[in-house]
């Protein structure tokens, strides 16, 4: 019987609230990481809702950047698109152009998922290229999965996460680290994390704005399981614990929060 899951989730009032929260969470999870393990291995998500949090992590006005540790941080993707680095659709060149470009980190804190630098590289050879490099940085010998300290993940109105999406082969993946994903959606190819790995996590967080999300994540954590068509009901940490960070809008079909904005959920 798989073990139940908490799902704790924490509503901002606006998107501009939200992104204050996750930069707050962001700093807390790497401060608990280096406090515990000497070391904050955070994987990012891309897509546009992390781009404001990511924002006022760089801003030398907000009190976030001060508090980050950052010689301490080893940042990893969750996903990437099959595009070169400089490309308007690269996570890489979303996160460096909002974070990397403004931040104190030194290039061998940085794991691109590396498509090659005119994204000439077939997506299977990315994906082993990056699983190769989590394998060496993570000290990983055989079975073993890299276990993040934090994994940052977005979700799509299709219910898909990282690029775990609907009827796709990776869904199915449960030894690889990383695997080349067709998306027949988006006619193009990804490499995603697998969701074992994901799950293997000391933290996963879920990062959610917007009304058009709210049907969504009804569906996904209150409605019947249904990981082929929701792939983010895959996301289940081996702690037992999912945090969700939502704006108002797309906690609106969830039940009401306390007073604190803070509400729970439990699947079996
Ligand atoms: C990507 C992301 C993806 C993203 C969701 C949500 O490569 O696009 O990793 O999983 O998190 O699509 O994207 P938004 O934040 O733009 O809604």
């Amino acid at each position: 019987m798989p073990q139940s899951l908490k799902i704790i989730y924490q509503v901002a009032p606006d998107a501009e609230a939200l992104a204050a929260h996750a930069a707050q969470y962001f700093v807390e999870q790497a401060e608990r990481s280096v406090a515990a393990r000497g070391r904050a291995r955070i994987a990012l998500s891309g897509g546009s809702t992390p781009k404001a949090a990511l924002a006022l992590l760089a801003d030398p006005s907000q009190p976030w950047r001060a508090r980050m540790p950052w010689p301490k941080l080893d940042l990893w993707w969750v996903d990437e698109r099959s595009v070169p680095p400089g490309d308007p659709d690269s996570n890489y060149r979303m996160t460096r152009e909002v974070l990397l470009d403004h931040v104190p980190l030194q290039p061998e804190q940085i794991h691109r998922i590396d498509f090659g630098i005119g994204g000439e590289l077939e997506p299977e050879a990315a994906a082993a290229r990056y699983e190769s490099e989590l394998r060496n940085a993570f000290c990983l010998e055989g079975a073993e999965l890299p276990q993040f300290d934090v994994v940052a993940l977005g979700m799509g109105p299709d219910g898909h996460t990282a690029s775990l999406f609907p009827h796709t082969q990776a869904l199915h993946e449960l030894t690889r680290l990383a695997v080349a994903n067709h998306v027949q959606a988006k006619d193009s190819w990804r490499v995603t994390l697998t969701w074992p790995v994901i799950n293997h996590a000391s933290q996963v967080f879920f990062l959610i704005g917007g009304a058009d999300k709210a049907q969504i994540l009804k569906e996904v954590w209150m409605g019947p399981r249904d990981p082929e068509r929701l792939p983010s009901q895959l996301i289940r940490p081996a702690g037992g614990i999912l945090t969700l960070l939502l704006d108002r809008a797309a906690a609106a079909l969830l039940p009401e929060p306390d007073a604190e904005g803070c509400g729970t959920l439990e699947r079996d």
